[in-house]
This record gives C-alpha cells, structure tokens and sequence, in this order.
C-alpha cells in the first residue's frame, strides 16, 4: 500500500479533492466510490470549494456510494443519500440521472442488493473508490466477523458504528438504525483503484492493523492488502508506527 501523510485533514482533505478533479478531468465519465461519515465532510467542502476554480465539469460522472441505512431514503433528512445531496451532489452538479444510491426504504432489500450489483457493472465498474475506516477496522457496513459477505448485503451494525453515526439523529444512538445495506468486500476490491482517508488519533491503531497485520475478517480493511491500487492518505495522527 501506498501511504501518505498529511499534517491534518484538512491539507489530505485538499489534496484528495485535487487528485479526485484532476481524475474527472481526465476522464469525464469517471465512476466513483463514495463515503460518508465524518472523515469525509473537509473532502465534500474542499472539492465544493475547488470544482468552480478548477472548472471541472461533473456532468457525466456517475457515482456509487457505499452504503445506506435500511429504513431510510432520499426524503429522510437522516439518510446518506440526503447527506451526499447535501454536502457534494448539488452543489458541484452531479446528474441526479448518474447518482448510484442503494435504497434503504426498498420493499426487497435483497433484491435492491442484486440492483446495486447490476447496476455497478453496467456503468462499467467502479474506477476510484473512495473509502474511510472505522476504528473497528470496517469498510462500508463491513463490520468484523467472522465471515464477511463478498457481494452487496443488509449487515446488523454494531453499537460502537451506531454510536459513530449519532450526530446525524441529533445524538440520540437509539435512533440509528440497527441495519444497513452495504457494498461488500469484492464489490469494494473489484474497484480499479481505492484512496483510503483516515483522521485523527481514533484511526490509529485500525490504519496500523490494515496494513501491517494478517489478513483477517475480524478487520475488514485488511483485506485492502490484497488490492493492487490502494492509496492510504493520513494525519499525523492516524499516522501508522
Ligand atoms: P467516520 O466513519 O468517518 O465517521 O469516522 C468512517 C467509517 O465508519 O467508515
């Protein structure tokens, strides 16, 4: 793995929305994989704040995000779909034509997985994935186990992931949803190339296992190790040893 250090998330968090408007660039029809959580909210607001200087036009670029609560939709003020509106879709112009979003509020949640699937490959799969850690070492709603699921799944969350995500319910952990629909690890691996960003001390020791320790589904980001493209950008501190 390639890793990067950065004095603070905000300096990753420009560099990264450079590297990702330089790729569009590129490449107009740039299929990307996208996080949500807290980790990635300087990366929405640098990338808000360079798309008009750089003039990048975001027209044809489709998106495919990680993962969403069961429960919740597009019309749910909590809902990483309303998050992603929000905090990069309207604002640098994403076609709502080209936006991938698994649907929590889906009548089949396992056939909604199947959709996601479908419809991952017929935009040709992801090229830049983009994924954040959590400090039990997940992905997505990857959570350690002791299997994990290759291919997009409804996942029972785990307190402590419950507890990450409260802000977004006003602080009350009671109100976050127990499940989530998620990408799994091959859909996460089969992305062309993946930027893993990590922030503050908390990641530490789960950015340190990811690319040091064995292979293991009791830490779903190790499985990165496997991966032949993979960036890890950090602060210091969630700077590996
Ligand atoms: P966080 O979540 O950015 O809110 O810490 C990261 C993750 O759980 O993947």
């Amino acid at each position: 793995m390639n890793i990067q250090r950065f004095t603070d998330g905000r300096a990753l968090s420009q560099d990264l929305a450079r590297r990702m408007l330089a790729a569009i660039d590129r490449q107009p029809g740039l299929v990307l994989g996208l996080p949500t959580g807290r980790t990635p909210l300087p990366l929405y607001a640098a990338l808000r704040e360079q798309t008009p200087a750089a003039g990048t036009d975001w027209s044809a670029v489709r998106t495919f995000n990680l993962d969403e609560f069961v429960g919740l939709g597009a019309s749910d003020r909590e809902s990483y779909r309303a998050y992603m509106e929000r905090e990069l879709f309207a604002a640098v112009g994403v076609n709502p034509a080209h936006v991938g979003f698994l649907d929590g509020r889906a009548a089949d949640p396992d056939a909604e997985c199947g959709r996601y699937e479908e419809a991952i490959a017929a935009a040709g799969g992801i090229d830049l994935m983009i994924l954040g850690i959590g400090a039990n070492g997940h992905i997505g709603f990857n959570e350690p186990a002791t299997g994990l699921h290759a291919r997009t799944h409804r996942a029972r969350l785990q307190p402590g992931t419950r507890a990450a995500n409260a802000a977004l319910f006003g602080g009350d952990i009671s109100r976050v949803p127990e499940e989530a629909l998620s990408m799994g690890m091959a859909t996460i691996l089969r992305a062309r190339s993946v930027i893993l960003m990590a922030t503050g001390a908390g990641k530490a020791a789960a950015v340190d296992a990811m690319i040091r320790g064995p292979i293991t589904t009791m830490l779903p980001a190790s499985f990165l190790q496997l991966h032949p493209d993979v960036t890890v950008m950090v602060d210091l501190a969630a700077s590996p040893r």
